[in-house]
């Protein structure tokens, strides 16, 4: 038996008896490596004369490309090998309790925001937002607040430190700044809630610095009150999961309203608990009213053609109403054991206030 054939016969029982991919790998480097026996039989080919060069070359290509074959089909097997072995050890016990996942939840302002903007969006509403800190044209001149207007300082306003431009910029008191930009960036007819954050100097059990509230804003050539009514009465009811609620509008006072009006809604105080229902007596839950025509000439619409109407929500008052959360300064304390009481398990779905309080 010639070299060649010997080492072929070698090799092959070294492969084929391997009991494992390290030594099947060992084997491989010994013999196809840059220092194996095939490669060192290889590197002699230069010495020898052409005929012979030819023959030797080509029994050499054809052992290591069989030598490669049986590697690769000892690998596979050993493979398979190895896989059956692990399934066989490894059962699985499907009776076994889970193990318990720390999971987030959802802020009760979070969870009503979402609820509100689901109630409107069916509503055909659009999400429209604004900056937190805002300027005094947006915040109060646009919206009919003269300057020296004492409605001004109802609003407790926390301004910022005069800025190199001159402005004195300032935290917003409410969302309705939005509406103003909305009405100038968007064209008739309009159709848009507005979630977010506002700030007033003010705490106390029904009052914190930092307040969420969603506006609603419609406009367009033929929106009248009894829309407002209907829009709102639809809202309350989906909200509050009492088909018949009863509403009630009582004259109120805005500046970018004319009409104004305060809503509420059908109660009951009966032993010190509030019960939302047709229990005869009433809550105020919303500010609301007909945009006021000097808003829609500040945004460059003529009254004479638009006209609309705006609403403002508190978001914490209904979290509040509807999940029986009694003091209003525990949603931002930061404490889990209270998220964990009122908190809201997730869906795993992406959550629009998740998104916009980030
Ligand atoms: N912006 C008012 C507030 O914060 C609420 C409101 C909004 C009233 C829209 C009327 C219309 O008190």
């Amino acid at each position: 038996m010639n070299e060649i054939d010997q080492l072929r016969t070698d090799v092959l029982v070294a492969v084929n008896t391997a009991t494992d991919v390290a030594a099947l790998e060992a084997t491989r480097v010994d013999v196809l490596g840059k220092k194996g026996r095939v490669t060192g039989l290889m590197k002699n080919l230069g010495g020898m004369d052409p005929e012979a060069r030819k023959i030797a070359g080509q029994a050499l290509n054809t052992l290591k490309t069989e030598i490669e074959a049986a590697i690769n089909v000892r690998r596979m097997s050993l493979d398979t090998a190895a896989l059956d072995a692990k399934l066989a050890n490894e059962k699985m016990d499907v009776t076994l309790p889970i193990r318990p996942e720390a999971k987030g939840s959802l802020h009760p302002i979070s969870q009503t925001m979402d609820e509100m903007a689901a109630i409107f969006g069916a509503m055909g509403f659009m999400v429209a937002e604004g900056p937190d800190v805002e300027d005094d044209f947006h915040n109060f001149t646009a919206l009919n607040f003269p300057p020296g207007h004492p409605a001004r300082e109802m609003h407790d306003t926390f301004f910022l430190p005069t800025a190199p431009d001159g402005n004195r910029y300032l935290l917003r008191t409410h969302t309705s700044p939005v509406q103003i930009r909305t009405m100038m960036s968007e064209k008739a007819p309009i159709r848009v809630i507005i979630p977010g954050r506002t700030y007033r100097c003010d705490y106390d059990i029904t009052h914190t610095p930092m307040f969420h509230q969603i506006e609603g804003l419609v406009i367009d050539t033929e929106t009248n009150m009894s829309h407002l009514k209907g829009c709102l009465q639809e809202f309350v009811r989906t909200f509050f999961g009492v088909d018949d609620l009863t509403i009630r509008f009582r004259p109120s006072y805005f500046p970018f309203t004319e009409p104004s009006a305060e809503m509420d809604i059908g109660c009951s105080r009966a032993g010190g608990e509030l019960k939302i229902g047709n229990f005869g007596d009433w809550l105020e839950i919303l500010g609301c009213g007909m945009v006021h025509p000097n808003v829609l000439r500040a945004c460059g619409l003529d009254p004479e053609i638009y006209q609309g109407f705006a609403f403002g929500i508190g978001v914490e008052r209904l979290a509040m109403l509807k999940y029986g959360i009694p003091d209003l300064r525990t949603f931002f304390e930061s404490d889990l054991r209270w998220l964990r009481h009122y908190g809201f398990a997730t869906l795993d779905v992406p959550s629009l206030t998740g998104g916009l309080n980030r």
